[in-house]
């Protein structure tokens, strides 16, 4: 609205101002060569006092030009009026005054305040003054002064005036319904999204806007869904970890539960049984806190609270020390682990947690094995990447269940996982720690024939 008043008062005042200007100059220009002419004629006339003649010709002049005519003398005094009013006085009319003492030939003005000393021929106070000098051959004699009427010419100019105002009032009210019409049309979808949004600030996460039309807000709501779903994805694996996560910690306490008021509630039961339930609750215990200790990795990685202490290490050495701890589990179950190291393969990462990697792959391979089965490790080098293999002839994972056994707490068997102890956990982990330090593990096998589980850890760290 502010810019639209100022360029119309704008408009409106250069308009009407220049408007005015064109037609009292054009006004003038044609009063002024009439008036010299005429002059020229009554000069004679009046240096020798024709009176008659003068008067006839002054008269019928007027009378053509539709206005009014008076000469004053060298004095300023009037000595004829066509309208026969001021006779006999003196007038300090500016346009006299500078011909008579300022030395023009001739001066023009116009008087639209209704006060003018010289009214025109019909009373009318907004006039136009073209006053010349009269000569003849000695010199200056007095000066012809013109009066005629522009009230018609400012009236118009009035009109086209409130003509503009009236028009810019029509446009103020079409640009005042347009520009509400709108912003409504405008705000209507921003309002709505904002009313989504604090619904979900509120906690509904399954809310979402309203996709419509085209442009920005049309990509601010798909974004805001697409971030919408990505919450509301978190949450429900927020919950479903917590979910098994207490579920794993659950079972260990029940079975304690269990062997202890056998020993608490049978006094007099064997000492070697006794002994064995202990066993065995010493054994829950140890799967207790390693359950706890995954899941303290796990949400350390979420939350990238997990301190990856990376160095030059001979990861070589390092895949081989944490072989050897396995070789007694291997050996009770009468399996064969057999390892092929190349020797001083060197990258930057951190030792513990390629040893995790390495455990949990191999462990897995034991597990999954039955006694007697056949276990191989290899490491070697190869395009700048260090290949780890783990390779077993152990039950295998069906292939529907291999893009999923990276998922947590995923189990193909979950009874058999069971027995043998496992939460799910182990390869998660794995894949967690392999990504970063910027390498990753597949998995391919056959049930019944066995599994491979590769992993490629670049040697040279990316920038080095
Ligand atoms: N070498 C393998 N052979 C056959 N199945 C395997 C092998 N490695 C993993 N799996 C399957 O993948 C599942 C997920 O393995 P993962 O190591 O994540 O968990 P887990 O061994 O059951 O428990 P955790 O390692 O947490 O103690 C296992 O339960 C098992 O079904
Ligand atoms: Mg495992």
């Amino acid at each position: 609205m502010l810019i639209i008043s100022a360029s119309f008062v704008v408009t409106d005042i250069l308009l009407t101002g220049s408007v005015r200007d064109y037609l009292y100059e054009q006004r003038i220009r044609q009063d002024s060569l009439s008036l010299e002419r005429l002059a020229a004629t009554v000069a004679p006339l009046f240096v020798s006092g024709q009176t008659d003649a003068l008067n006839d010709t002054l008269t019928s002049s007027a009378g053509e030009l539709n206005g009014r005519l008076l000469i004053l003398d060298t004095d300023g005094k009037i000595q004829f009026d066509s309208s026969a009013r001021l006779l006999g006085q003196r007038s300090e009319l500016p346009e006299i005054l500078s011909i008579l003492t300022g030395g023009a030939s001739s001066s023009y003005g116009i008087h639209t305040l209704p006060d003018a000393a010289v009214t025109s021929a019909d009373g009318d106070a907004r006039v136009v003054y073209c006053a010349v000098q009269m000569v003849d051959g000695t010199g200056p004699v007095g000066v012809l002064l013109y009066c005629s009427s522009v009230g018609e010419l400012i009236d118009s100019l009035d009109r086209v005036e409130s003509n503009l105002t009236v028009l810019f009032l029509i446009v103020a009210v079409i640009a005042v319904i347009v520009s509400v019409a709108i912003s409504r049309l405008l705000t209507k979808p921003i309002n709505a999204l904002t009313r989504t949004i604090q619904k979900m600030g509120h906690g509904d996460l399954s809310v979402r806007a309203n996709v419509k039309g085209t442009g920005e807000l049309r990509t601010l709501a798909e974004s805001y869904n697409a971030m919408a779903e990505q919450i509301e994805a978190l949450d429900r694996s927020r919950n479903q970890f917590v979910s098994n996560a207490s579920h794993e910690l659950k079972t260990p306490l029940t079975t304690m539960k269990i062997l202890l008021e056998n020993v608490l509630y049978q006094p007099d039961m064997p000492l070697d049984m006794r002994s064995e339930f202990l066993g065995d609750m010493n054994h829950e215990i140890d799967r207790l806190s390693n359950v706890v200790g995954d899941l303290l990795t796990l949400t350390q990685m979420d939350s990238h609270r997990l301190e990856i202490k990376k160095s030059r290490m001979n990861f070589s050495e390092t895949v081989r020390e944490t072989i050897h701890l396995l070789i007694p589990q291997a050996d009770k179950r009468g399996q064969d682990l057999n390892v092929r190291i190349s020797p001083n393969i060197v990258l930057t990462g951190d030792r513990s947690k390629l040893e995790q990697v390495v455990y949990n792959l191999t462990e897995n391979a034991l597990k999954y094995t039955p006694d007697g089965g056949h276990i191989e490790v290899m490491l070697q080098a190869r395009n700048h990447n260090a290949i780890l293999t783990v390779q077993d002839n152990g039950i295998g994972i069906p292939p529907e269940d291999q893009a999923h056994i990276f998922e947590r707490f995923y189990r193909v068997d979950k009874a058999r996982s069971r027995d043998t102890g496992g939460t799910g956990l182990g390869l998660s982990i794995v894949r967690q720690l392999v990504q970063m330090h910027g390498g990753e593990v597949t998995v391919s096998s056959k049930p019944g024939e066995g599994s491979l589980f590769t992993v490629r850890l670049p040697i040279e760290e990316k920038g080095e």
